[in-house]
């Protein structure tokens, strides 16, 4: 039987992490996350919409302490020049102040996102802050950030999987997969 490769799309290119390669992943950073916050009475975990939600909920069943889940909703603009700016689309519901709170995305790629996300979060004036990603790109980032948890970090590819998406679609595959361009009708 191998990989479920019938999902209908027609540009997906070369599967680059196996779900059973994610499983064991997401289970050793869930593990490593348990320990890190063993003595931590209020653990939240921020997850950015869209991308994050596979990886959250799979990521959340391997913390084995008590926790509690919010989310924000963010677009990130690149103008021409290197500055770019994030718009706040949607804001977390709960006050993260005297929370240690793990920010989470799907993929770090020039770390716009979560530089002024998590500056922000700071402001808000959380016990701690950390980051995880699930994916890094490190050869794009143009931000300095430093990611606390990082699940696989993958070369300047455009992916789709496990959450990714492309124009919202291929977020439903088990994998993460890189995008065929010449095969991809926008
Ligand atoms: P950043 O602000 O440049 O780090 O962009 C991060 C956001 O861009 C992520 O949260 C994703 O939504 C999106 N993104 C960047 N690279 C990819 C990719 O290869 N596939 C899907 N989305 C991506
Ligand atoms: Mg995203």
């Amino acid at each position: 039987m191998g990989l479920p490769t019938d999902f209908a799309y027609d540009f997906i290119g070369k599967i680059l992490i196996t779900p059973e390669q994610i499983e064991k992943r997401v289970t050793q950073l869930g593990m490593e996350i348990t320990e890190d916050y063993h003595d931590s009475e209020k653990l939240m975990l921020l997850g950015l919409l869209r991308g994050s939600v596979m990886f959250i909920t799979d990521l959340m069943r391997h913390i084995h302490r008590p926790l509690t889940m919010d989310f924000m909703s963010v677009s990130s603009y690149s103008g021409s020049s290197t500055s770019g700016f994030v718009r706040i689309d949607h804001d977390h519901k709960a006050s993260i102040e005297g929370w240690d709170v793990i920010l989470i995305d799907d993929i770090i790629d020039t770390g716009l996102t979560v530089d002024t996300v998590s500056r922000l979060l700071l402001d808000r004036r959380p016990r701690s802050l950390k980051i995880c990603a699930l994916l890094d790109k490190p050869d794009r980032h143009k931000r300095n950030i430093h990611i606390d948890y990082c699940g696989f970090s993958i070369p300047d590819e455009f992916v789709v999987g496990y959450g990714l998406d492309i124009d919202e679609k291929g977020r439903n595959l088990p994998y993460i997969a890189a995008v065929d361009l010449n095969k991809y009708k926008a």
